[in-house]
């Protein structure tokens, strides 16, 4: 029987963000620890952690990291609550001595804006970050505001993984006994806490002793699902193909697949929802041949300001991302390159959204989350 159990994706221990680096896999396991605010802010930009639940939990210790980077090089000022393996441990906060509230407000201000502008579609980093404001913007006590701080950031990590067993137990009951998933990007364990979101579904499917199958789109042009989905399914025991993404339509139409299962970065009140590019396709072509299409994502993911996602802002990234692979050129010099991270796949095209809270259908109305 397959364990759900959570990876370490985002930690903090002992005055450093610990993260799985994901630039690695699958060739390498390495945890990365992460001492100032700049690194905190490459590593979510260049994806190093990444998956919108993860960079929530990220940003949030991200504010940590930037006053350790300050204050904490003697003797660090947080240790967090939550082991590597998900499990309570006793936490720790000393707080700086010798230094004034408004200097402590003006780091963790500067360290808020900075965080929130390295990645603009996945609403769960925003969320996160103003989630931590009121830690600095209430109490005017340097010892009161560390407190503050790493008890919500570390409510954030557990909210996040009691929020991954609740909405993958919901979605693992839309999964017949022997079904075949589709899924594109990465939505298992690394995209969150350590337990996932679609793919985590198809873990908890497997836990209750489903044998379910997975197709993975390798998701160009950063192949998160070549490289880490088909590594996670690797290490918990799942059986999983990965096609290229021009091939999943063709898939769809042989039948040979139960249901498309994917994540989101953002949904609008009426769920319309942003995902990693490419899954507007998939949607389309479920659609077509009669796919049943899911989105599973964690409330904090619904944007309930967005009554639709026309208003979702898209990520663009650099061009050498489509043009080179490991850093060698295959297109022409110079051409033009569209790398959209994301798209927005609209409500009427999907099946229902799985959420901690349960599985909605249309018509989606989120505003009080789903
Ligand atoms: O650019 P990424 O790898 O951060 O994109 C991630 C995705 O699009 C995932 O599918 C999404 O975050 C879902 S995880 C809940």
């Amino acid at each position: 029987m397959i364990m759900l159990t959570a990876i370490p994706t985002v930690r903090f221990a002992r005055g450093r963000m610990r993260i799985i680096d994901q630039t690695l896999l699958p060739s390498r396991y390495e945890i990365a620890e992460l001492g100032d605010l700049d690194s905190v802010c490459d590593a979510i930009a260049r994806l190093r952690v990444r998956g919108a639940p993860a960079i929530g939990v990220a940003g949030a210790y991200g504010l940590l990291v930037a006053i350790e980077e300050q204050w904490g090089r003697a003797l660090p000022v947080f240790d967090s609550a939550i082991g590597d393996d998900g499990a309570p441990r006793t936490a720790t906060v000393t707080p700086p001595a010798g230094i004034g509230y408004a200097e402590l407000k003006s780091t963790l201000d500067r360290a808020a804006e900075k965080i929130v502008a390295t990645r603009p579609t996945a609403v769960n980093l925003a969320w996160a970050v103003n989630r931590m404001r009121p830690c600095w913007q209430g109490p005017r006590d340097v010892g009161a505001v560390c407190h503050a701080l790493l008890a919500e950031a570390d409510a954030i990590l557990r909210e996040d993984l009691d929020m991954g067993r609740a909405m993958t137990t919901h979605g693992a009951a839309l999964l017949g006994r022997d079904d075949r998933v589709l899924t594109h990007c990465n939505t298992g364990g690394l995209c969150s806490g350590g337990i996932g979101t679609a793919l985590g579904v198809v873990f908890a499917a497997a836990s209750q002793g489903k044998h379910i199958q997975v197709f993975a789109d390798e998701t160009r042009p950063l192949l998160q699902g070549a490289r880490l989905t088909a590594w996670e399914c690797r290490e918990r025991g799942i059986p999983v193909t990965v096609l290229v993404d021009g091939a999943s339509a063709s898939l769809l139409a042989s039948g040979d697949v139960s249901c498309v299962m994917v994540g989101a970065d953002r949904i609008a009140r009426n769920g319309d929802t942003a995902n990693k590019v490419g899954t507007l396709g998939l949607a389309i072509s479920a659609r077509q041949f009669g796919v049943p299409f899911y989105v599973v994502a964690p409330s904090s993911t619904i944007d309930a300001s967005l009554r639709d996602g026309s208003a979702i802002p898209v990520e663009h990234r650099a061009h050498h991302e489509v043009t080179h692979v490991a850093g060698v050129a295959h297109a022409p010099a110079d051409v033009g390159a569209y790398n959209p991270a994301f798209d927005v796949t609209p409500a009427s095209f999907i099946s229902a959204i799985v959420t901690e809270r349960g599985v909605q259908r249309p018509p989606y109305d989120l505003g009080g989350g789903a």
